[in-house]
């Protein structure tokens, strides 16, 4: 249909209602929250995270408090992350430059084939939701490098170089977070298991790595619609860096509350993969994306979890008599027959591993 284009093709139309196909039943709306009339004013500060410390003297104090943070919010904000800030820039610049070409230009890269090395597309499964959700985006498989940057897209030209800058510099963050996660989670010990350590460096290293560049445009009636729906993430770990513009939520203490950007930092998430390994100690919670009529959002998630061929299942370590089994084992395969099989709403996926 005319909407498989996407919402900057809509918006480029000059509308001022959104169509039918975005309206979401007045119980999803983002001001559907009990005795609360304006959804976007509740906001949190989420746990800060300071990733130079974490590599000081006051390592265990900071993995204390991470471990708190993926415990009570499931998200946690970086700081002092280290990947300066021109490769940071120049990756949400360039996202907006690849929104802003022509139609025609960024329709090469659509494909509807979840293992292809790019996507470009709009809502969240577009040959499958019943409302579309207002975003467009632009999925770079990160597996290996090597392989994929010649699918990458050739326009804007200094894409391929700003997006391989910046999934090298966030893979790297990712393996010393997931380090110090397991770490917290008393799954690693510091010096000593040597091998046991490498063994899984290897693994984080090859692990797999998505790059997801997310437009929410404008929106004349940001009540009605969602730039995206409530999901939980699906790999261990995601590092989420959103421009000026708010937009994202998170559920917490039963409520959506904002997540207000923070300038020169990551939003950094637990995914599925990671509560499964917890055991259900460390929380994949789920998030949704506002939408507002003044002004549009580009965000850039890096998603991380294990290599393709891997099961995830909880740590032996984790289960125990107080602490039973929760969840089953888990492989990319059974979540693909899982989305394709049903509409991807909600936190289903984990619920269905429980
Ligand atoms: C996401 O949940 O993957 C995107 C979040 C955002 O755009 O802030
Ligand atoms: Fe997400």
């Amino acid at each position: 249909s005319q909407y498989q284009k996407g919402v900057r093709h809509l918006c480029e139309s000059g509308i001022t209602k959104i169509p039918r196909k975005y309206i979401l039943p007045i119980s999803d709306r983002p001001n559907s929250q009990k005795g609360d009339h304006n959804a976007e004013n509740l906001s949190i500060k989420l746990p800060i995270i300071d990733f130079a410390e974490l590599q000081g003297s006051n390592r265990s104090q900071i993995l204390n408090s991470l471990a708190k943070a993926c415990e009570e919010f499931g998200f946690f904000q970086l700081i002092n992350h280290g990947i300066a800030s021109d490769v940071i820039l120049s990756m949400i610049d360039v996202a907006k430059r690849f929104f802003d070409l022509p139609f025609d230009e960024r329709a090469k890269y659509m494909s509807s084939d979840m293992r292809s090395a790019v996507r470009y597309g709009t809502s969240v499964n577009q040959n499958k939701d019943g409302v579309f959700c207002w975003r467009d985006f632009l999925k770079l498989s990160c597996n290996p490098l090597s392989d994929v940057l010649p699918f990458w897209p050739s326009s804007p030209v200094d894409l391929r170089e700003a997006a391989v800058n910046y999934s090298k510099q966030t893979k790297f963050l990712y393996v010393m977070l997931m380090e110090a996660i397991m770490e917290s989670l008393g799954l690693v010990e510091a010096t000593k298991d040597k091998n046991e350590n490498e063994s899984l460096n290897e693994l984080m290293e090859d692990g797999s790595q998505l790059v997801v560049v997310n437009c929410y445009p404008s929106c004349p009636e940001p009540d009605l619609t969602l730039g995206m729906p409530p999901h939980s993430d699906y790999g261990l770990l995601t590092l989420l860096l959103q421009d000026e513009v708010k937009g994202l939520q998170i559920q917490h203490e039963g409520k959506w509350v904002t997540v207000e950007p923070m300038p020169n930092s990551f939003v950094v998430n637990v995914g599925d993969h990671l509560e499964i390994t917890s055991n259900g100690r460390y929380k994949s919670v789920l998030h949704r994306v506002l939408v507002n009529s003044s002004k549009s959002r580009v965000s850039v998630a890096s998603l991380h979890s294990l290599p393709f061929n891997c099961v995830v299942s909880p740590s032996p370590k984790l289960i125990n008599e107080a602490n039973p089994r929760r969840y089953k084992d888990t492989d990319f395969v059974t979540f693909l027959d899982y989305i394709s099989s049903c509409e991807p709403k909600s936190k289903n996926f984990l619920e269905s591993r429980k």
